[in-house]
């Protein structure tokens, strides 16, 4: 199993180039089942959660073709599978994302259940609720969902949380529905605005994405389109938050600055400089950090993606930081390694009171999911000595060529294999 070696690095200078949003593509990839002729995707993330969801469209037969670096085309014309497979499932619960499209294409899917992960049971009620909504009959058994429908009908559909995946699902479903469909409380994520733009795109008739009410009107039949992925906002996010932790100054470039507005917002008031550019932020960190509270949030709100992340830089600033995390009711797996390297904190059911410490110390530690792992990452970075990193497969499945963008800063990190 692979592992990743951090050294104490020097503050990190330089910039970095982020790619494209995984929690963009995934969806986006998804609903180019919809599509009846040649998708181009550009700016794709070369990450591992990619490459199994473009398993799953060959295997419901799409056209699958990595054109060049960052460019996939697709073609689901010829789609004749509604079953995903529980092995591609098990492998990633985004995978779910094709329910949506495949209930429209082809009027019934069957997948197996998508399991919950470490940082919660990751329920999809909402998402059901929205299909039988629109007229599908839903089975469960033995761990299998499906879904059937002679055809989908628009309705007005509530969703009890603002969840992004069930609002993508149902407005996937709703593109080639009979009449209008409604969502209220979607999810206002800037994912959910560059899904609706490629749907959109292929032909679709949706308005209001990024706002809490989306109205799609159903059309006949969705064709191709080419279309840019937008940048991680996470990913982003990672290395402003890396320029801080080291006391470096990083310029990030490839990033749309009103989608990272909480964490710039947090990294001002911790007492960092931020400069920001057109499609770039300059972060300037300083040794006189000061502790400040985050509370996870859904969009526009501080994102939960990047709570484990500040949270490393918690442990070092100076006083008491405090976390809630309202999205997740699991999502503090990181709190245990990061204690292994000196940090002090304590939870209380969904808040963590961090005290600053001078100096975490390097450790063998485990990442339990994806952000948990860049917060090791993070940590190891002023960490005395060395933290080596278990699974980082979790960190694969994120961040695009992370020790190359780290090193191209001046980071000392190298991937250790058995
Ligand atoms: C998406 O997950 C992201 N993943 C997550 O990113 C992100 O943390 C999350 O949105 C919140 O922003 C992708 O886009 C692939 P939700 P998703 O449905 O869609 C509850 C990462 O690190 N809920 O908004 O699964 C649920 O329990 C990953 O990149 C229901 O109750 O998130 C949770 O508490 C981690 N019923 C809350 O909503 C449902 O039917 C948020 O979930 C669905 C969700």
């Amino acid at each position: 199993m692979d592992r990743i070696m951090v050294e104490k690095s020097p503050p990190l200078k330089g910039n970095v180039r982020i790619s494209g949003a995984k929690n963009a593509a995934l969806p986006i990839l998804a609903a180019s089942l919809l599509g009846t002729e040649d998708i181009i995707l550009e700016d794709v993330p070369k990450l591992k959660d990619v490459e199994i969801m473009c398993e799953v469209l060959t295997s419901l037969g799409s056209k699958v073709d990595y054109l060049d670096e960052g460019v996939i085309r697709i073609n689901s014309a010829g789609i004749s599978n509604y079953e995903t497979s529980y092995e591609l499932m098990s492998k990633m619960r985004a995978s779910f994302l094709v329910m949506g499209p495949l209930l429209t294409r082809m009027g019934k899917t069957k997948n197996s259940m998508p399991g919950g992960c470490a940082i919660g049971t990751r329920p999809i009620d909402l998402h059901l609720k929205g299909f039988r909504a629109l007229g599908a009959t839903i089975d469960i058994d033995h761990g299998n969902i499906g879904a059937y429908t002679e055809k989908l009908v628009g309705d007005k559909i509530y969703l009890d949380f603002p969840s992004v995946g069930a609002t993508e699902n149902i407005m996937m479903a709703a593109t080639m529905a009979e009449g209008e469909t409604i969502i209220d409380n979607a999810a206002m994520e800037p994912e959910i605005v560059d899904l609706s733009n490629f749907l959109n795109k292929l032909g679709a008739d949706i308005k209001g994405a990024g706002t809490s009410t989306i109205r799609i009107k159903g059309v006949k039949k969705l064709g191709g389109a080419r279309h840019s992925i937008i940048p991680d906002r996470i990913e982003a996010g990672t290395f402003m938050v890396a320029a801080a932790i080291t006391g470096g100054d990083v310029v990030i470039e490839n990033v749309i600055n009103s989608h990272v507005k909480p964490i710039i917002a947090k990294l001002k008031e911790a007492g960092c400089t931020v400069e920001e550019g057109i499609d770039s932020i300059r972060v300037i960190g300083n040794s006189e950090l000061k502790a400040i509270d985050i509370k996870t949030l859904p969009y526009p709100g501080f994102p939960t993606d990047m709570q484990a992340q500040f949270m490393a830089l918690m442990t070092i600033l100076k006083g008491t930081s405090m976390v809630i995390e309202t999205v997740f009711e699991n999502r503090f797996m990181h709190v245990d390694e990061l204690k292994k390297m000196g940090a002090d904190i304590k939870i209380d059911d969904r808040s963590a009171i961090i005290k600053g410490i001078k100096q975490l110390k390097g450790a063998v530690v485990k990442a339990s999911d994806l952000r948990a792992g860049a917060a090791l990452v993070l940590g190891g970075l002023v960490a005395d000595g060395i933290t080596e990193i278990e699974n980082v497969y979790h960190i694969d499945r994120g961040y695009d060529g992370i020790e190359a963008k780290f090193t191209g800063l001046g980071a000392v990190i190298y991937r250790k294999n058995d």
